[in-house]
């Protein structure tokens, strides 16, 4: 009885020290100590010579030494886990990780949530359409008639398989894509990307950004649009900017105009970008043509509205000073790095 209980105390020593390196020797451990001819079975099975009167006495012993046996085997097995086994296997856990780069939003899309949330706060909705589209979406609907010049091949890319699919010009065919879905007042505004087929160049790109508004409701007049765009620049480019509207020609617009605000870099003096003017051009705008509205089956004799449309890349070029349009394509991080604004 005594010599049993020095063995035990004797194991528990040998037991306490016992150091696992990795999962290997976790396994040896439980194999000598809890396995079926392990020591813990081994001197469970002295309990049939143990005098009866101390029977209880000795089973109490036994099981808190297979208790304590089974708390260091669990203690090995997650410490294995944790990183002892990685070390025995030549990984360092305690090594830094590799730095993730923060990224940046896009120049284009800095500057198209700029404008878009301009127009959310007056209540314009926003939507896309699709930037394969068809003639009618993006002229026939729009008062393009068919031998107007934009449709010319020099500018617009067709699809070579059916003729009658081209990539959109502009952001215009999204105000017929929402009116032809007959649910008005309409007050929307419409982000996306264009193709022209224009030659590369630091000026021009084959492909390029635009932003569409449209506004169509009862008693929608010129004043409206005015007062709209007023809001927009002066949220844009500040409170002393100053603007001016040009008559122009859209054949989706009558009235038509385009808007100038005074050159945000020189502030009206004169320099190169606005070419010893002191205005830069931004927009394009009018009252949405009787055609249009009929061609989406909306009765120009009880609604009216305006559209707009306007350039992202331009303003975008002038605000970070960016002289060469194809960067913003061109995917270098050493350029896209720099734009680390959160809008
Ligand atoms: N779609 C025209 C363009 O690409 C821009 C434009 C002008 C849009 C007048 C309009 C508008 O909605 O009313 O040059």
């Amino acid at each position: 009885m005594e010599q049993l209980l020095e063995k035990i105390e004797s194991y528990k020593k040998e037991i306490e020290g016992f150091k696992a390196a990795d999962v290997k020797a976790v396994e040896e451990f439980r194999i000598k100590y809890l396995g079926t001819k392990g020591v813990v079975k081994n001197i469970m099975g002295e309990m049939k010579n143990v005098p009866t009167d101390k029977k209880k006495e000795f089973g109490q012993v036994l099981n808190d030494f297979k208790l304590f046996t089974e708390d260091k085997y669990e203690s090995l097995k997650s410490n294995a886990g944790n990183g002892h086994q990685a070390k025995a296997s030549g990984i360092d856990l305690t090594l830094p990780g590799d730095e993730m780069p923060l990224g940046s939003r896009h120049p284009i899309t800095l500057m198209r949530n700029r404008i878009v949330s301009i127009f959310e706060r007056l209540g314009f909705a926003v939507a896309e359409g699709p930037e394969i589209e068809d003639d009618w979406h993006n002229f026939t609907a729009l008062n393009l008639h068919e031998h107007h010049p934009a449709r010319d091949m020099q500018d617009t890319f067709y699809v070579q398989q059916n003729p009658d699919w081209l990539l959109r010009t502009h952001t215009s065919n999204v105000q017929i894509r929402e009116m032809e879905k007959g649910v008005l007042p309409i007050r929307g505004i419409y982000p996306g990307r264009v193709y022209r087929n224009e030659t590369v160049s630091a000026r021009s790109h084959c492909f390029f950004h635009q932003v569409e508004g449209l506004y169509i409701d009862e008693n929608v007049s010129f004043a409206d649009l005015k007062q709209t765009l007023y809001f927009f620049v002066k949220e844009m480019y500040g409170k002393d900017v100053k603007v001016r509207f040009r008559p122009s020609y859209f054949p989706f617009t009558e009235p038509s105009a385009e808007m100038d605000v005074t050159c945000f870099i020189c502030g009206g003096t004169g320099c190169n970008i606005c070419k010893k003017t002191g205005w830069v051009e931004i927009l394009g705008c009018g009252m949405v043509h009787p055609n249009v509205l009929t061609n989406c089956n909306i009765d120009p004799g009880k609604y009216s509205g305006f559209a707009f449309g306007m350039g992202i890349e331009r303003p975008a070029m002038l605000k970070y000073g960016i002289n060469d349009i194809r960067l913003f394509s061109e995917n270098d991080v050493r350029f896209l790095k720099q734009f680390t604004s959160t809008i």
